[in-house]
């Protein structure tokens, strides 16, 4: 641990960010194309791209990071296959990302041609391990390549795309969360005297952990910092784009949001390179169980993380939060008899109010959000092992059979039961209960 130094924090005694609630959707980038397919072990062919692009579509991204065209035949194809099929519904704009050399730029900006509306992202690194290690440039050096790269972009959209495309432009100082914060503003700003920003001309400026190294309060800080001291600021849309590598870019991303960020880039389930990018899934659907519209439509999610698995090629885990197949599931005695409780007590509050269930503020111990809203059934909610106990044996003999089981019935029954998963271990199904149940009390 020697080896390792702590990450420094943000002198910003005044921040803000702490005492915000976020009370409204970010905008939202999927870089599933581009981001999380980089970091797979098998990319996306054209078919799966596709796939990936039309479920963004449909789930209600409208910003789409569609690829790295000049990287290689595949994705400057698939980016064409977009624009010469007429995939792209006209509130959806694509974005695609280079690096700031010429030969790369003008290559990136041919991919568009033809394209409704487009951003071209550009980024380079600005940390000071990046400026010695990798670069061995000095800060205005790799200031000036940020700068040229820009005014090389907007040349190429100039002479290839004309006004044929609605153009935005994106940068991104690369890993922001180690560069000094004073030297990210110098050359945003210097990006931005290039760009103009104006009265109908925004300007992205995407500030990514890259790799998450810092807590996420002090990503916070940097982005309130940098949105309190950027200029044009009307004009700019701040952009957090965190990484996962703490495991914390879910924290990362809302604190962000909380700080001012206006937009947030990541992927589905939290693909990406190495532990990934942030899980759009996770902070669309915690805006979503806080009341507040994620205007992104995840009413079906298992839908959604099929095709996802199939695109990546990727099984998302049993655990992950909201999609996971376990996470709506109570295995334990005390969990199961409060869920029982929780339900029972719903559908009294429902009826004493006059509104259907599904319409009744949510309120159910272990439960953060009603199953249904994200399309499950309550089937899973219960289920039993020898962990389980009374009130999860009655809830499934209710929900499946309508069977109110008297209370002593009920620890009777429940005591057959785990009599079984002691002797024989693993799950008993709702169908075994039934045929204990029947085998028991309902003799032929
Ligand atoms: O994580 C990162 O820094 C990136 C940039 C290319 C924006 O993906
Ligand atoms: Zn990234």
């Amino acid at each position: 641990f020697h080896r390792y130094v702590p990450f420094g924090t943000v002198d910003l005694p005044d921040r803000t960010w702490p005492s915000k609630v976020i009370t409204q959707a970010p905008r939202w980038l999927s870089t599933d194309l581009r981001d999380g397919n980089q970091a797979l072990i098998d990319p996306m062919s054209p078919a799966r791209k596709r796939k990936m692009f039309d479920l963004l579509v449909k789930l209600g991204y409208k910003e789409i990071e569609v690829g790295f065209p000049s990287s290689g035949a595949t994705d400057f194809n698939f980016v064409r296959s977009l624009i010469e099929e007429g995939a792209i519904p006209e509130d959806v704009t694509i974005s695609v990302l280079t690096q700031a050399r010429e030969d790369l730029i003008e290559r990136t900006v041919e991919s568009l041609k033809g394209a409704p509306r487009a951003t071209v992202h550009l980024y380079n690194a600005t940390s000071p391990l990046f400026r010695r290690v990798v670069f061995k440039a000095s800060k205005d050096e790799i200031k000036a390549i940020a700068t040229d790269g820009t005014r090389l972009v907007m040349e190429y959209a100039e002479k290839i795309l004309g006004d044929e495309t609605v153009f935005g432009y994106e940068y991104s100082p690369e890993i922001f969360i180690d560069t000094e914060l004073d030297y990210a503003l110098e050359v945003c700003e210097a990006v931005m005297d290039v760009w103009q920003p104006g009265e109908g001309r925004e300007i992205i400026l995407n500030l990514p952990t890259t790799v998450e190294r810092s807590t996420p309060n002090v990503y916070a800080d940097k982005i309130e910092w940098m949105s309190r001291n950027l200029s044009r600021r009307q004009f700019v849309c701040v952009s957090a784009h965190p990484h996962n590598d703490r495991g914390t870019g879910v924290a990362s991303a809302e604190l962000a949001i909380m700080a001012g960020a206006d937009r947030v880039e990541g992927c589905l389930f939290g693909q990406g390179e190495r532990t990934g990018n942030l899980d759009l899934v996770n902070v669309g659907m915690n805006l979503f169980s806080q009341g507040v519209d994620p205007m992104i439509d995840f009413s079906d999610i298992d839908e959604i993380r099929r095709t996802a698995e199939y695109c990546n090629q990727m099984p998302v885990p049993e655990r992950h939060p909201y999609a996971g197949d376990l996470v709506f599931t109570s295995f334990s005695g005390s969990h199961q008899d409060a869920i029982k409780k929780g339900f029972d007590a719903l559908e009294a509050d429902a009826a004493a109010a006059g509104v259907p269930v599904a319409d009744h503020t949510w309120g159910v111990p272990y439960l953060p959000i009603d199953p249904k809203d994200v399309g499950r059934s309550y089937e899973a909610v219960i289920r039993v092992n020898s962990q389980s106990g009374k009130g999860g044996i009655a809830y499934v003999l209710k929900n499946d059979h309508k069977l109110d089981l008297p209370r002593r019935m009920q620890i009777e029954f429940s005591k057959i039961i785990q009599a079984k998963t002691d002797a024989e271990g693993g799950e008993v199904t709702p169908g075994d209960i039934w045929a204990v149940f029947q085998d028991e009390y309902l003799p032929t």
